[in-house]
């Protein structure tokens, strides 16, 4: 579904230019159901809003489905956000329309697509638990309802791949498991492929498979240790909210070799631009430079 290879993107204002990614790869299967966490700056958003077709990248290799996100036109691209992807963001405010119903809230963009299906509209609605709710107006829901909704719309062109970023940001627990539990079952029903953000660790021991994003870069991966236990059980039982618990962390480690080491680990050894490595045929392990005496030369 998701094929990045050395994505960078560059933000260029008048006189600076920032890096928010600088060559991240990052592949993601048809119906998979992931998470993307990391520091704030990481480049999370970005890459999130580069896969959404809301920024254009910089540089690098960027595939979704059949589309080419690098070369492709401005009418495709318009095509493409409204046809393949959905998108939810932490505070969808400015994407509902208060003075219409949640119904109506949901075909508009069916409507601006001209396919408007009422039955698909009040289907959805009752995926996301509003279906008495479906004639109230937007005004009228409360905050984790109308973050619902907006999951209703994000799915009204009937997308293959839903982003959300930071979806659960601003509601409670209670309302952060149910949009978790209504992402798992439209993933397991309709197939349909999720990456979420979040800084939300109890959210995202939840998936199989979790990225952790550094400095622009994929860094490691989580993967589920017993993936046939989805309903959250295994985590119940476990203490803490880290990731640990349930899933087992690797380092990634891109096609010519590169991987990232922590800037703690770095600093703790006076490791800066060289390091020593030996390979005893079980492991490899990196030393601070043993013949430039440590940190004392630069
Ligand atoms: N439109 C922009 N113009 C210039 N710089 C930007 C722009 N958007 C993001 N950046 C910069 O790119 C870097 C990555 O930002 P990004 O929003 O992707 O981080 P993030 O991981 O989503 O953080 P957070 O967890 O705080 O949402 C940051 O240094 C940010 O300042
Ligand atoms: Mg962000």
């Amino acid at each position: 579904m998701i094929d990045c290879e050395g994505l960078v993107k560059i933000y260029k204002t008048d006189d600076l230019e920032v890096v928010a990614l600088q060559g991240l790869n990052l592949k993601v299967e048809d119906g998979e159901l992931m998470a993307i966490i990391g520091n704030s700056g990481s480049g999370k958003s970005t890459l999130l809003n580069t896969l959404g077709g809301l920024d254009r990248p910089s540089a690098g290799q960027v595939k979704v489905g059949p589309w080419d996100l690098l070369k492709i036109s401005e009418e495709e691209l318009v095509q493409y956000k409204r046809e393949t992807v959905g998108f939810i963001w932490q505070n969808n405010a400015r994407n509902l329309l208060p003075y219409l119903t949640a119904l109506e809230n949901v075909e508009m963009p069916m409507m601006l697509s001209g396919k408007t299906d009422r039955d698909y509209a009040k289907q959805l609605l009752d995926w996301v638990g509003l279906k008495e709710r479906m004639h109230n107006k937007l005004h009228q829901l409360s905050g984790g309802e109308q973050q619902r909704v907006a999951i209703a719309i994000s799915l009204s062109n009937r997308p293959k791949l839903l982003l959300a970023d930071e979806p659960t940001g601003s509601v409670d627990t209670a309302t952060s498991d149910l949009i978790m539990g209504i992402f798992r079952r439209l993933n397991r029903e309709i197939g349909i492929t999720i990456v979420i953000v979040t800084h939300d660790m109890t959210l995202a021991s939840k998936v199989d498979r979790v990225v952790a994003i550094r400095d622009g870069l994929t860094s490691t991966e989580f993967i589920k240790r017993n993936p046939n236990i989805t309903d959250g059980t295994e985590l119940e039982h476990s203490t803490g909210k880290g990731l640990n618990n349930v899933h087992e962390a690797y380092v990634v480690v891109d096609r010519v070799g590169r991987l990232q080491i922590p800037k703690e680990y770095l600093a703790s050894l006076g490791i800066k631009d060289k390091a020593s490595m030996e390979f005893d045929g079980e492991k490899i392990i990196i030393s601070s430079p043993k013949s430039l005496g440590g940190n004392s030369h630069e």
